[in-house]
């Protein structure tokens, strides 16, 4: 039952090329932007605990499933689903992170926008000369303009729908081998530094000195599953799809703890680069979606050369955005270009310009258009919504389904696990711990158990 197009996918250039194009899908605003709101939000050091726990125990694990499984279907996030268990309900898992990605770029796209908005103030001058250093008041009103925002976030979709026609060796892979090392580099000097600015003590215990009392809020547990599924870009099948244009030569483990270890790393250092700044330019560590652009301009403000800083943090931020954009829009257009026939750019148009028009109300609620749903601005209920259920509900079955609906040694063989200790503890992990933690998370968050 191939047919011409299945048989003829593309396929990763090589496998470090693979194990970047993860990373750059896995770096992103999730590590810098979100992480820092959601663990600002929750209090921080009992956050960063139990988020690290569950990357470990229920991130990795289901990262090694989605790969396992596209590398074996060679097909798309539903597909994948079809052809491996025909007939069976699992696809439904293929769906919701279809949906998904809908969801999650339409906000992201605005939010990647800001960050082209502050790389061209840095560039142009207007965020050097802020009257009075209100950068508070520069970002929100900013942000709650009709139309500037919106034209940002445009100009950010259209740079992902030119990177995503091209297709994903010759862009994505070649720019991610260059720009996520320098992120890299360029995040831990701008964290040096923002540790010299006063704030570094209350900064770091903020971090990493955990208030145990913060582990009685049931919404600290969903918000660490929640954001660590979002990080390492899980659940929706993103994984899934990169994984099928991996030929089976080459091997996943490796791949899933390095890009695990990585994006985690990458999230620490942006938190040990934010809080101590939040505290030393005396911002609320709760600040919410807004904490990373109204504090950062504070440093490169203090810092020699910071205009520089500024404008090279914000394009770098936006390459790592960009990267992440793609693999939410290839998951998309992977399906319908496989389920209706479409053309790779007829798919990249019309998904992308849907996702656009999405975007528009997360965009206008920021202050222009009071949209609110259950107490929340549009652009948070979007994220939330996508990362505290749709991912976490996705991965739960991803999980499941590898663990009970695979025989054990093919999982063991298809993950090149083989029956190792590792391999016994993934077992053990897709098939109990990680669907026990998501239900337990959920159940507490409702208030049914805890
Ligand atoms: N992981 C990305 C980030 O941290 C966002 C992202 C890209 C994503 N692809 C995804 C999130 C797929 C969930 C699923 O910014």
């Amino acid at each position: 039952m191939l047919s011409q197009q299945e048989t003829k996918r593309e396929q990763w250039g090589s496998r470090i090329g693979f194990i970047l194009a993860c990373l750059g899908s896995a770096v992103g605003l999730g590590n810098v932007w979100r992480f820092s709101t959601t663990a600002g939000e929750n209090g921080g050091g009992a956050f960063i605990l139990v988020y690290l726990l569950i990357i470990l125990f229920i991130g990795i694990p289901v990262v090694m499933a989605e790969f396992t499984i596209g590398r074996k279907s060679q097909s798309d996030a539903v597909g994948s689903f079809q052809k491996l268990a025909p007939g069976k309900p699992w696809f439904i898992a293929g769906f919701l992170g279809v949906a998904a990605s809908f969801i999650i770029l339409s906000f992201y796209g605005v939010v990647a926008g800001w960050v082209m908005k502050y790389f061209f103030g840095y560039l142009t001058g207007s965020l050097v000369n802020v009257p009075e250093n209100d950068f508070t008041g520069y970002f929100v009103s900013f942000i709650g303009k009709t139309a500037e925002p919106i034209i940002w976030q445009f100009i950010f979709m259209a740079l992902t729908v030119g990177i995503v026609v091209v297709g994903v060796k010759k862009g994505i892979e070649a720019a991610n081998k260059v720009l996520m090392p320098l992120l890299g580099v360029l995040l831990i000097i701008l964290a040096i530094y923002s540790l010299t600015l006063g704030g570094a003590k209350e900064g770091l215990t903020f971090l990493f000195s955990p208030d145990w009392s913060k582990l009685a809020d049931p919404h600290l547990y969903l918000a660490a599953l929640g954001q660590a599924f979002f990080s390492l870009s899980l659940g929706m099948g993103a994984l899934i799809t990169y994984g099928s244009y991996l030929s089976k030569e080459n091997k996943l483990p490796t791949a899933a703890l390095s890009v695990g270890a990585l994006d985690t790393l990458v999230a620490l250092t942006a938190g040990i680069l934010i809080f101590p700044a939040v505290f030393a330019f005396g911002l609320d560590p709760a600040g919410g979606a807004g904490l990373v652009f109204m504090t950062l301009p504070n440093v490169f403000d203090q810092m020699p050369l910071g205009a520089v800083a500024g404008a090279a943090f914000f394009f770098l931020l936006f390459a790592a955005a960009l990267t992440s954009a793609v693999s939410l829009l290839e998951v998309a257009v992977a399906y319908f270009m496989r389920k209706f026939s479409w053309g790779r750019k007829q798919a990249v148009l019309i998904i992308g310009s849907i996702i656009f028009v999405l975007g528009i109300p997360s965009s206008l609620s920021q202050g222009a258009v009071p949209i609110t749903i259950m107490g929340k601005d549009f652009l948070t209920f979007m994220d939330e919504l996508s990362g505290n259920v749709f991912l976490p509900l996705g991965g739960l079955i991803i999980a499941l389904f590898i663990g009970w609906g695979w025989k054990k040694t093919d999982a063991l063989r298809d993950s090149d696990l083989g029956d190792t200790l590792i391999g016994n503890i993934w077992i053990w992990c897709v098939r109990i711990l990680a669907p026990v933690g998501i239900l337990l998370i959920f159940l507490n968050k409702i208030g049914i158990v805890g």
